[in-house]
Protein backbone atom coordinates (compact mmCIF):
# COMPACT_ATOMS: atom_id res chain seq x y z
CA UNK A 1 0.00 0.00 0.00
CA UNK A 2 2.62 2.41 1.22
CA UNK A 3 4.95 1.11 -2.09
CA UNK A 4 2.09 2.04 -4.14
CA UNK A 5 1.84 5.64 -3.11
CA UNK A 6 6.17 6.04 -3.02
CA UNK A 7 6.45 4.33 -6.47
CA UNK A 8 5.93 7.11 -8.97
CA UNK A 9 8.11 9.42 -6.58
CA UNK A 10 11.01 6.54 -6.45
CA UNK A 11 10.66 5.84 -10.23
CA UNK A 12 11.05 9.71 -10.78
CA UNK A 13 14.80 9.36 -9.48
CA UNK A 14 17.72 7.80 -11.08
CA UNK A 15 17.36 3.76 -10.18
CA UNK A 16 20.68 4.19 -7.92
CA UNK A 17 19.13 7.09 -5.61
CA UNK A 18 16.40 5.52 -4.86
CA UNK A 19 18.17 2.56 -4.15
CA UNK A 20 20.48 4.57 -1.80
CA UNK A 21 17.09 6.24 0.02
CA UNK A 22 15.73 2.60 0.16
CA UNK A 23 18.77 1.59 2.49
CA UNK A 24 18.43 4.78 4.26
CA UNK A 25 14.63 4.28 4.78
CA UNK A 26 15.57 0.65 5.83
CA UNK A 27 18.10 1.84 8.36
CA UNK A 28 15.51 3.54 10.38
CA UNK A 29 12.82 0.91 9.86
CA UNK A 30 11.30 -0.20 13.64
CA UNK A 31 13.13 -3.41 14.40
CA UNK A 32 10.83 -6.34 13.23
CA UNK A 33 12.11 -9.82 14.15
CA UNK A 34 13.04 -12.12 11.25
CA UNK A 35 10.57 -14.63 10.31
CA UNK A 36 9.70 -17.79 12.90
CA UNK A 37 9.98 -21.58 12.02
CA UNK A 38 7.26 -22.80 10.57
CA UNK A 39 5.28 -25.05 7.67
CA UNK A 40 7.65 -23.54 5.04
CA UNK A 41 10.92 -24.27 7.29
CA UNK A 42 13.33 -26.39 5.38
CA UNK A 43 16.79 -27.42 6.17
CA UNK A 44 19.54 -26.99 3.24
CA UNK A 45 23.68 -27.53 3.60
CA UNK A 46 22.82 -27.78 8.23
CA UNK A 47 21.04 -24.68 8.15
CA UNK A 48 17.50 -24.50 9.28
CA UNK A 49 15.54 -22.02 6.98
CA UNK A 50 11.95 -20.46 8.41
CA UNK A 51 10.82 -19.87 4.90
CA UNK A 52 12.67 -20.67 0.99
CA UNK A 53 12.39 -16.85 0.36
CA UNK A 54 15.74 -14.91 0.45
CA UNK A 55 16.80 -12.00 -0.48
CA UNK A 56 19.59 -11.95 -3.50
CA UNK A 57 23.05 -10.42 -2.76
CA UNK A 58 23.81 -6.99 -4.57
CA UNK A 59 21.06 -4.86 -2.65
CA UNK A 60 22.93 -4.97 0.62
CA UNK A 61 26.52 -4.67 -0.25
CA UNK A 62 28.02 -3.39 2.46
CA UNK A 63 25.44 -5.57 4.97
CA UNK A 64 24.33 -2.33 6.36
CA UNK A 65 20.47 -3.61 6.60
CA UNK A 66 20.64 -7.21 7.00
CA UNK A 67 18.50 -7.57 9.98
CA UNK A 68 15.79 -5.11 8.30
CA UNK A 69 15.66 -6.88 5.38
CA UNK A 70 15.02 -10.19 7.10
CA UNK A 71 12.09 -8.44 8.99
CA UNK A 72 10.53 -7.76 5.83
CA UNK A 73 9.87 -11.92 5.76
CA UNK A 74 13.30 -12.96 3.63
CA UNK A 75 13.82 -16.67 4.95
CA UNK A 76 17.71 -15.09 4.97
CA UNK A 77 19.55 -12.25 3.47
CA UNK A 78 23.07 -12.16 1.49
CA UNK A 79 24.91 -8.97 1.89
CA UNK A 80 27.23 -8.35 -0.74
CA UNK A 81 29.15 -8.85 -2.92
CA UNK A 82 31.90 -7.45 -0.54
CA UNK A 83 35.76 -7.53 -2.34
CA UNK A 84 38.85 -7.41 0.03
CA UNK A 85 39.47 -3.16 -0.71
CA UNK A 86 36.97 -1.03 -1.11
CA UNK A 87 36.20 0.28 -4.77
CA UNK A 88 34.38 2.55 -6.35
CA UNK A 89 32.67 0.48 -9.08
CA UNK A 90 31.97 2.28 -13.02
CA UNK A 91 31.21 5.39 -13.71
CA UNK A 92 27.44 6.57 -13.05
CA UNK A 93 25.10 6.02 -14.75
CA UNK A 94 25.30 2.34 -14.00
CA UNK A 95 21.93 0.83 -13.02
CA UNK A 96 18.98 0.73 -15.40
CA UNK A 97 15.18 0.67 -15.10
CA UNK A 98 13.53 -1.32 -17.84
CA UNK A 99 9.83 -0.65 -16.90
CA UNK A 100 8.23 -2.06 -19.83
CA UNK A 101 10.22 -5.44 -19.53
CA UNK A 102 10.29 -5.47 -16.29
CA UNK A 103 13.94 -5.93 -15.69
CA UNK A 104 17.01 -4.31 -14.71
CA UNK A 105 20.12 -4.11 -16.39
CA UNK A 106 23.24 -2.94 -14.34
CA UNK A 107 26.83 -2.77 -14.18
CA UNK A 108 27.55 -1.46 -11.11
CA UNK A 109 31.27 -2.75 -10.99
CA UNK A 110 31.09 -4.06 -7.27
CA UNK A 111 31.20 -0.80 -5.93
CA UNK A 112 31.35 -1.65 -2.15
CA UNK A 113 33.71 -0.27 0.93
CA UNK A 114 35.34 -3.75 1.01
CA UNK A 115 35.78 -6.09 4.13
CA UNK A 116 36.91 -2.75 6.41
CA UNK A 117 33.08 -1.17 5.87
CA UNK A 118 31.25 -4.66 6.26
CA UNK A 119 32.88 -6.39 8.65
CA UNK A 120 32.26 -3.36 12.36
CA UNK A 121 28.18 -4.07 10.53
CA UNK A 122 28.62 -7.56 11.02
CA UNK A 123 30.25 -7.79 13.95
CA UNK A 124 27.57 -5.29 15.54
CA UNK A 125 24.77 -7.99 14.52
CA UNK A 126 26.94 -11.18 16.16
CA UNK A 127 24.84 -13.41 18.01
CA UNK A 128 21.53 -12.19 16.29
CA UNK A 129 18.48 -14.72 14.75
CA UNK A 130 18.40 -14.74 11.54
CA UNK A 131 20.28 -16.58 8.38
CA UNK A 132 22.74 -14.35 6.67
CA UNK A 133 24.97 -14.76 4.19
CA UNK A 134 27.87 -13.08 2.66
CA UNK A 135 28.22 -12.72 -1.06
CA UNK A 136 32.21 -12.82 -1.82
CA UNK A 137 34.26 -10.98 -4.78
CA UNK A 138 37.64 -9.99 -6.15
CA UNK A 139 38.48 -6.42 -6.78
CA UNK A 140 39.21 -5.41 -10.17
CA UNK A 141 42.65 -4.54 -10.30
CA UNK A 142 43.81 -7.58 -7.82
CA UNK A 143 47.03 -9.32 -9.37
CA UNK A 144 45.58 -12.54 -7.52
CA UNK A 145 42.09 -12.88 -7.58
CA UNK A 146 41.77 -16.77 -6.68
CA UNK A 147 44.17 -15.19 -3.21
CA UNK A 148 41.22 -12.81 -2.90
CA UNK A 149 38.52 -14.66 -2.75
CA UNK A 150 40.51 -17.37 0.12
CA UNK A 151 40.99 -13.61 1.91
CA UNK A 152 37.62 -12.90 2.20
CA UNK A 153 36.39 -16.36 2.71
CA UNK A 154 39.12 -15.76 5.59
CA UNK A 155 37.41 -12.31 6.92
CA UNK A 156 34.12 -13.15 6.73
CA UNK A 157 33.99 -17.10 7.76
CA UNK A 158 33.48 -15.89 11.76
CA UNK A 159 30.65 -13.90 10.78
CA UNK A 160 28.17 -15.54 8.08
CA UNK A 161 25.73 -18.43 8.07
CA UNK A 162 27.12 -19.08 4.18
CA UNK A 163 29.31 -17.89 2.26
CA UNK A 164 28.62 -17.39 -1.75
CA UNK A 165 31.73 -17.31 -4.10
CA UNK A 166 30.31 -15.19 -6.86
CA UNK A 167 32.23 -16.11 -9.81
CA UNK A 168 29.21 -14.48 -12.45
CA UNK A 169 29.50 -11.27 -12.43
CA UNK A 170 29.56 -10.29 -15.83
CA UNK A 171 30.64 -6.38 -14.90
CA UNK A 172 34.40 -7.20 -13.58
CA UNK A 173 36.21 -8.32 -16.94
CA UNK A 174 37.64 -11.61 -16.92
CA UNK A 175 35.40 -12.72 -13.69
CA UNK A 176 33.69 -15.05 -15.25
CA UNK A 177 36.60 -16.69 -16.14
CA UNK A 178 37.09 -18.39 -13.01
CA UNK A 179 34.18 -20.59 -13.52
CA UNK A 180 36.48 -22.33 -15.86
CA UNK A 181 37.70 -26.15 -14.13
CA UNK A 182 41.06 -25.81 -13.43
CA UNK A 183 40.57 -21.99 -12.15
CA UNK A 184 37.48 -22.80 -10.13
CA UNK A 185 39.16 -25.88 -8.64
CA UNK A 186 42.11 -23.84 -7.02
CA UNK A 187 39.93 -21.23 -5.92
CA UNK A 188 37.26 -23.69 -4.08
CA UNK A 189 40.32 -25.01 -2.84
CA UNK A 190 41.78 -22.19 -1.38
CA UNK A 191 38.16 -20.81 0.02
CA UNK A 192 37.27 -23.90 2.17
CA UNK A 193 40.92 -23.83 3.43
CA UNK A 194 40.37 -20.42 4.58
CA UNK A 195 37.30 -21.01 5.80
CA UNK A 196 38.49 -24.13 7.94
CA UNK A 197 41.12 -22.25 9.33
CA UNK A 198 39.05 -19.42 10.24
CA UNK A 199 36.64 -21.56 12.31
CA UNK A 200 38.52 -23.90 13.92
CA UNK A 201 36.76 -24.09 17.29
CA UNK A 202 32.74 -23.12 15.55
CA UNK A 203 31.37 -24.90 13.04
CA UNK A 204 31.94 -24.16 9.82
CA UNK A 205 29.78 -21.76 7.35
CA UNK A 206 28.97 -23.66 4.16
CA UNK A 207 30.35 -22.55 1.07
CA UNK A 208 28.03 -21.71 -1.90
CA UNK A 209 28.84 -21.01 -5.53
CA UNK A 210 26.45 -18.55 -7.50
CA UNK A 211 26.95 -19.22 -11.48
CA UNK A 212 26.19 -17.71 -14.21
CA UNK A 213 23.25 -18.45 -16.69
CA UNK A 214 25.30 -18.14 -19.67
CA UNK A 215 27.37 -21.84 -19.40
CA UNK A 216 27.52 -24.50 -22.02
CA UNK A 217 26.72 -27.88 -21.62
CA UNK A 218 30.57 -28.64 -20.86
CA UNK A 219 30.82 -25.62 -18.32
CA UNK A 220 27.79 -27.23 -16.72
CA UNK A 221 28.82 -30.60 -16.30
CA UNK A 222 32.52 -29.48 -15.01
CA UNK A 223 30.86 -26.90 -12.63
CA UNK A 224 28.79 -29.56 -11.12
CA UNK A 225 31.60 -32.46 -10.49
CA UNK A 226 34.00 -29.64 -9.07
CA UNK A 227 30.86 -28.76 -6.32
CA UNK A 228 30.35 -32.12 -5.51
CA UNK A 229 33.90 -33.22 -4.89
CA UNK A 230 34.06 -29.87 -2.72
CA UNK A 231 31.21 -30.66 -1.05
CA UNK A 232 29.91 -27.79 -1.72
CA UNK A 233 26.77 -26.13 0.51
CA UNK A 234 24.48 -25.63 -2.81
CA UNK A 235 24.53 -24.20 -6.10
CA UNK A 236 23.47 -21.06 -6.89
CA UNK A 237 21.76 -20.52 -10.08
CA UNK A 238 21.68 -17.77 -11.46
CA UNK A 239 23.61 -14.17 -12.01
CA UNK A 240 22.43 -11.77 -14.34
CA UNK A 241 22.61 -12.87 -18.18
CA UNK A 242 24.55 -10.72 -20.89
CA UNK A 243 21.97 -11.95 -23.25
CA UNK A 244 19.15 -9.94 -24.09
CA UNK A 245 15.90 -11.94 -24.75
CA UNK A 246 13.60 -9.89 -27.05
CA UNK A 247 13.63 -6.66 -24.72
CA UNK A 248 11.07 -3.70 -25.70
CA UNK A 249 12.56 -0.80 -23.82
CA UNK A 250 14.69 1.81 -25.11
CA UNK A 251 18.03 1.38 -22.99
CA UNK A 252 17.65 -2.42 -23.50
CA UNK A 253 21.27 -2.16 -25.33
CA UNK A 254 22.69 -0.83 -22.25
CA UNK A 255 25.67 -3.26 -21.42
CA UNK A 256 25.60 -5.08 -18.01
CA UNK A 257 23.86 -7.74 -16.58
CA UNK A 258 20.43 -8.24 -17.06
CA UNK A 259 17.69 -9.46 -14.26
CA UNK A 260 13.59 -9.83 -13.88
CA UNK A 261 11.48 -10.92 -15.95
CA UNK A 262 13.24 -11.45 -19.12
CA UNK A 263 15.44 -13.80 -16.84
CA UNK A 264 12.85 -16.01 -16.00
CA UNK A 265 13.09 -18.62 -18.22
CA UNK A 266 16.65 -18.86 -18.79
CA UNK A 267 17.83 -19.43 -15.11
CA UNK A 268 15.20 -22.19 -14.95
CA UNK A 269 16.19 -23.86 -17.72
CA UNK A 270 20.06 -23.55 -16.30
CA UNK A 271 18.57 -24.80 -12.79
CA UNK A 272 17.02 -27.90 -14.88
CA UNK A 273 20.54 -28.05 -16.19
CA UNK A 274 22.06 -27.97 -13.19
CA UNK A 275 19.46 -30.87 -11.46
CA UNK A 276 20.18 -33.30 -14.40
CA UNK A 277 24.13 -32.85 -14.01
CA UNK A 278 23.68 -32.87 -9.91
CA UNK A 279 21.39 -35.77 -9.97
CA UNK A 280 19.97 -34.40 -6.92
CA UNK A 281 22.72 -34.36 -5.04
CA UNK A 282 23.80 -31.05 -4.04
CA UNK A 283 21.09 -28.35 -2.78
CA UNK A 284 20.39 -25.62 -5.59
CA UNK A 285 19.21 -21.95 -4.81
CA UNK A 286 17.03 -21.18 -7.73
CA UNK A 287 17.20 -17.58 -8.81
CA UNK A 288 16.81 -15.46 -11.48
CA UNK A 289 13.35 -13.33 -12.63
CA UNK A 290 11.15 -14.85 -9.88
CA UNK A 291 8.31 -12.15 -8.41
CA UNK A 292 5.65 -14.62 -7.68
CA UNK A 293 4.91 -17.68 -5.26
CA UNK A 294 3.92 -19.50 -8.57
CA UNK A 295 7.24 -18.43 -9.93
CA UNK A 296 8.86 -19.83 -6.69
CA UNK A 297 6.75 -23.13 -6.62
CA UNK A 298 7.70 -23.68 -9.95
CA UNK A 299 11.72 -23.54 -9.41
CA UNK A 300 11.29 -25.25 -6.46
CA UNK A 301 9.25 -27.82 -8.47
CA UNK A 302 12.37 -27.68 -10.71
CA UNK A 303 14.81 -28.96 -8.04
CA UNK A 304 15.41 -25.78 -6.29
CA UNK A 305 15.55 -26.44 -2.30
CA UNK A 306 15.69 -22.08 -1.56
CA UNK A 307 14.98 -19.12 -4.08
CA UNK A 308 16.12 -15.26 -3.88
CA UNK A 309 14.98 -12.67 -5.80
CA UNK A 310 15.77 -9.20 -6.01
CA UNK A 311 14.66 -7.23 -9.63
CA UNK A 312 10.78 -7.85 -8.30
CA UNK A 313 10.68 -5.64 -5.43
CA UNK A 314 11.79 -3.12 -7.73
CA UNK A 315 8.68 -2.88 -9.44
CA UNK A 316 6.72 -4.55 -6.68
CA UNK A 317 7.94 -2.87 -3.35
CA UNK A 318 8.73 -5.00 -0.19
CA UNK A 319 5.35 -6.02 0.73
CA UNK A 320 5.90 -9.12 -2.17
CA UNK A 321 7.95 -11.04 0.12
CA UNK A 322 5.03 -11.59 2.30
CA UNK A 323 2.58 -12.44 -0.73
CA UNK A 324 5.11 -14.84 -1.88
CA UNK A 325 6.02 -16.67 1.04
CA UNK A 326 2.24 -16.79 1.52
CA UNK A 327 1.33 -18.22 -1.44
CA UNK A 328 4.09 -20.72 -1.81
CA UNK A 329 1.93 -22.41 1.46
CA UNK A 330 -1.25 -22.24 -0.12
CA UNK A 331 0.62 -24.13 -3.08
CA UNK A 332 2.00 -26.29 -1.04
CA UNK A 333 -0.79 -27.43 0.54
CA UNK A 334 -2.66 -27.37 -2.95
CA UNK A 335 -0.46 -30.04 -4.11
CA UNK A 336 -0.67 -32.51 -1.33
CA UNK A 337 2.45 -31.58 -0.04
CA UNK A 338 4.02 -31.82 3.69
CA UNK A 339 7.16 -29.82 3.26
CA UNK A 340 9.49 -27.50 0.82
CA UNK A 341 11.65 -30.39 0.92
CA UNK A 342 9.49 -32.93 0.31
CA UNK A 343 8.33 -30.65 -3.30
CA UNK A 344 11.95 -29.85 -5.04
CA UNK A 345 12.40 -31.57 -7.74
CA UNK A 346 9.22 -33.63 -8.28
CA UNK A 347 8.32 -31.51 -11.58
C1 LIG B 1 22.85 -7.88 -8.70
N1 LIG B 1 23.30 -9.20 -8.54
C2 LIG B 1 24.46 -9.46 -7.84
N2 LIG B 1 24.85 -10.75 -7.61
C3 LIG B 1 25.97 -11.00 -6.91
O1 LIG B 1 26.29 -12.18 -6.70
N3 LIG B 1 26.72 -9.98 -6.41
C4 LIG B 1 26.39 -8.67 -6.60
O2 LIG B 1 27.09 -7.78 -6.12
C5 LIG B 1 25.23 -8.38 -7.35
N4 LIG B 1 24.85 -7.09 -7.60
C6 LIG B 1 23.67 -6.82 -8.23
C7 LIG B 1 23.24 -5.50 -8.38
C8 LIG B 1 22.02 -5.22 -8.97
C9 LIG B 1 21.57 -3.81 -9.10
C10 LIG B 1 21.20 -6.30 -9.45
C11 LIG B 1 19.86 -6.03 -10.08
C12 LIG B 1 21.62 -7.59 -9.30
C13 LIG B 1 22.52 -10.33 -9.11
C14 LIG B 1 21.38 -10.79 -8.23
O3 LIG B 1 21.85 -11.26 -6.99
C15 LIG B 1 20.55 -11.89 -8.91
O4 LIG B 1 21.37 -13.02 -9.13
C16 LIG B 1 19.97 -11.45 -10.24
O5 LIG B 1 19.54 -10.11 -10.18
C17 LIG B 1 18.79 -12.32 -10.70
O6 LIG B 1 17.71 -12.25 -9.79
P1 LIG B 1 16.43 -11.28 -10.04
O7 LIG B 1 16.93 -9.89 -9.83
O8 LIG B 1 15.98 -11.51 -11.45
O9 LIG B 1 15.45 -11.68 -9.01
Amino acid sequence: MLFRLARPALFALSPERAHDLTIAALKRAPGRSPPRQGPLSTTVAGLAFPNPVGLAAGFDKNAQVPDALLGLGFGFAEVGSITPRPQAGNPKPRLFRLVEDRAVINRMGFNNGGAEAALPNLARRQGRPGIVGINIGANKDSADRIADYAEMARAMAPHASYIAVNVSSPNTPGLRALQDEAALRDLLGGVIAARDEATQSHPPPPVFLKVAPDLTAADIDSIARLALESKLGALMVSNTTISRPGLQSSQSAETGGLSGAPLLTLALERLRDFRKATGGALPLIGIGGIGSAEHAWERIRAGASLVQLYSALVFEGPGLVRRIVSGLETLMRRDGFGSIAEAVGTE
